[in-house]
C-alpha cells in the first residue's frame, strides 16, 4: 500500500524529532509562493529570459544597464515580498532546536525575515551591490536610481552580489554547507531542481555519509531519486503541518 502524504508527514517528523544535526536546502521554489518566480519550468525565469544575456559576467561587461534593469526589477519584487508559511515553518524548526543550518540558492531575503538565524546563502544576495573594482559592498533597500550604480568609495560601475553562471561560490559559504552536510544525519531539500552544481551535490553528501533525504516538492526533481521520504506538494502546506507533527511528538516524549 503506498502511504498517504499525512503518514509520509510522520515518518519525517520521526526522523527530524530523532535527528542531532538535520539541516536544510531550500531553492526557489521556496519562495514560489511569495511572488518570486522560479528560474525553469513552465513560468520559470529562464523560459522567459536567456541567462546567458543576464547572469553571466561577459553579460554585466557588455551592457551594464541591461542586466541590472532585470536585476532593479527583481530587487521590486523581493522587497514587496513576504516570507511566507513556508519560510516560517523552517525558522520555526530552527528555533525549537532542530534545524541546525539552513542553505539556500535564493538570492532573496525572506528567510532572513522569516526569523531564520543559521543561514547559508551559497549564490549571493540581491539586495547587496558590489564594486567590481574595490569590492566595495552596499545594501540596497530599494532598486537602484541610478543604473548601473556608482560605487560611493571609488567611482566604478557597481554590480550585484551575486552568483553568475561560471562563477565560483563564495568560499566560506561553501565550506559552511559542505562541513554541514558531511556531518548531518538528515536534511531537509526544498523547492529544488537540484540541477545547479554544487549545491546539488549537497543532498548526496548527505545520503552517502549515511543521512536521511526528506524532499518537500510539487513535482519530481533531480533530487527525487535519492530522496527517502518524498513530501509531495507546496512548500507553503507541506512544512508547517511538518513542524506542527514535529511539536506534536516532541511534546510527546
Ligand atoms: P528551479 O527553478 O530550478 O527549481 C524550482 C523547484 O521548485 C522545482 O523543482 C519546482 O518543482 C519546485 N517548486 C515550485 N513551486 C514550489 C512550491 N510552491 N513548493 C515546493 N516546490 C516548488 O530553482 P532552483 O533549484 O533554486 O542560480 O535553481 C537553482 C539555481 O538555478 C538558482 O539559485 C539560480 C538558477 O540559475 C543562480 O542564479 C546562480
Amino acid at each position: 500500500m503506498v502511504d498517504s502524504l499525512q503518514d509520509l508527514i510522520q515518518k519525517a517528523a520521526h526522523i527530524i524529532v530523532k535527528s542531532k544535526n538535520l539541516i536544510a536546502l531550500t531553492g526557489a521554489g521556496m519562495s514560489a509562493e511569495s511572488g518570486i518566480p522560479t528560474f525553469r519550468g513552465e513560468n520559470g525565469l529562464w523560459s522567459k529570459y536567456r541567462p546567458e544575456e543576464l547572469a553571466t559576467p561577459e553579460a554585466f561587461f557588455r551592457n551594464p544597464r541591461f542586466v541590472w534593469e532585470w536585476y532593479a526589477w527583481r530587487i521590486g519584487l523581493v522587497i514587496n515580498a513576504k516570507p511566507n508559511p513556508a519560510h516560517k515553518a523552517l525558522a520555526e524548526l530552527e528555533k525549537m532546536g532542530f534545524l541546525k543550518l539552513t542553505i539556500t540558492q535564493n538570492v532573496d531575503n525572506l528567510h532572513e525575515r522569516a526569523g531564520t538565524k543559521r543561514l547559508v546563502k551559497l549564490h549571493g544576495d540581491i539586495l547587496t551591490a558590489r564594486c567590481v573594482s574595490c569590492g566595495y559592498k552596499l545594501h540596497m533597500s530599494e532598486p537602484p536610481k541610478e543604473i548601473p550604480p556608482k560605487c560611493p568609495s571609488c567611482g566604478d560601475i557597481m554590480r550585484p552580489d551575486v552568483v553568475w553562471f561560471g562563477e565560483p561560490l563564495p568560499v566560506k559559504a561553501l565550506e559552511k554547507a559542505f562541513e554541514y552536510a558531511r556531518r548531518a544525519d538528515a536534511i531537509i531539500v526544498v523547492g529544488t531542481s537540484g540541477v545547479v552544481y554544487p549545491a546539488g551535490i549537497i543532498p548526496h553528501v548527505v545520503k552517502n555519509s549515511g543521512g536521511t533525504v526528506i524532499e518537500v516538492n510539487i513535482a519530481e526533481s533531480g533530487i527525487t531519486e535519492i530522496a527517502d521520504i518524498f513530501l509531495k506538494g507546496a512548500a507553503g502546506k507541506v512544512l508547517p503541518e511538518l513542524v506542527l507533527e514535529v511539536k506534536r511528538i516532541s511534546e510527546r516524549t
